[in-house]
């Protein structure tokens, strides 16, 4: 099995890094031979769509015949994701979303022509389904009966991924993180892993 584990949070001592840690040793605990591709986003953020990349990006014609390398990071992270059979983000929300280094790899990974072709019905993907697991960690309550704040990332997250072909979503909070202390967040934790229906996942090696 490949992993592709992704965080977000600029901080190390984070909730959605060791929900996603933990996530991922559940996943090599029912497969010891899984391999790990990491892609820290919080510590080492890929750039902002540049001027090359949104012109490859402007246009069909752009597209077939764009800038020298202006694709090159896109094609990376997109053989990433390809590369995995399983995919373990952790994420904070910012703003009711996906915080920005998270949207900037997005931007790379949503190309026309590579990973979903535009129809007169939108977009279709041309990646291969595989689970998908979100951890998300937010200071307030955005699900739920408690919920204090309108949700954009999941309906946001969903949308962008499902129009590529990753339909397998999962997300698992941790919400009021601002109010936990050490061993509510510890519960926390553990609620969200409880949540989690493995069976989506092959334990092929
Ligand atoms: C710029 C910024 C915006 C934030 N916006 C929200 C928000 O809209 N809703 C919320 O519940 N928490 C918000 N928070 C709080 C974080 O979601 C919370 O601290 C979370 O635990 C961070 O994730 P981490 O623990 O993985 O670093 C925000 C934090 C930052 C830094």
């Amino acid at each position: 099995m490949n992993i592709l584990h992704i965080d977000c949070s600029p901080r190390a001592e984070s909730h959605s890094r060791k929900l996603s840690a933990a996530i991922v040793e559940r996943l090599v605990g029912m497969s010891p031979g899984a391999t790990i591709h990491r892609r820290d986003l919080g510590a080492d953020p890929v750039p902002h769509a540049s001027a090359d990349y949104a012109t490859a990006l402007s246009s069909p014609a752009t597209l077939a015949n764009p800038p020298e390398g202006s694709l090159e990071l896109s094609e990376a992270l997109i053989q990433e994701v390809e590369a995995a059979d399983v995919i373990v983000i952790g994420t904070p929300m910012n703003n009711l979303t996906v915080p920005s280094n998270f949207k900037a790899w997005i931007d790379r990974i949503l190309r026309a022509g590579r990973t979903f072709k535009s129809t007169p019905a939108g977009k279709v993907g041309l990646i291969r389904d595989r689970p998908v697991f979100v951890g998300i960690a937010s200071g307030a309550i955005f699900a739920g009966d408690r919920a204090n704040q309108p949700d954009f990332l999941r309906p946001y997250l969903s949308a962008v991924l499902t129009s590529i072909g990753l339909k397998t979503l999962q997300f698992l909070p941790i919400q009021a993180t601002a109010f936990l202390d050490h061993d509510q967040a510890i519960m926390a934790r553990e609620k969200a892993l409880a949540m989690i229906d493995f069976s989506v996942v092959g334990v092929a090696s």
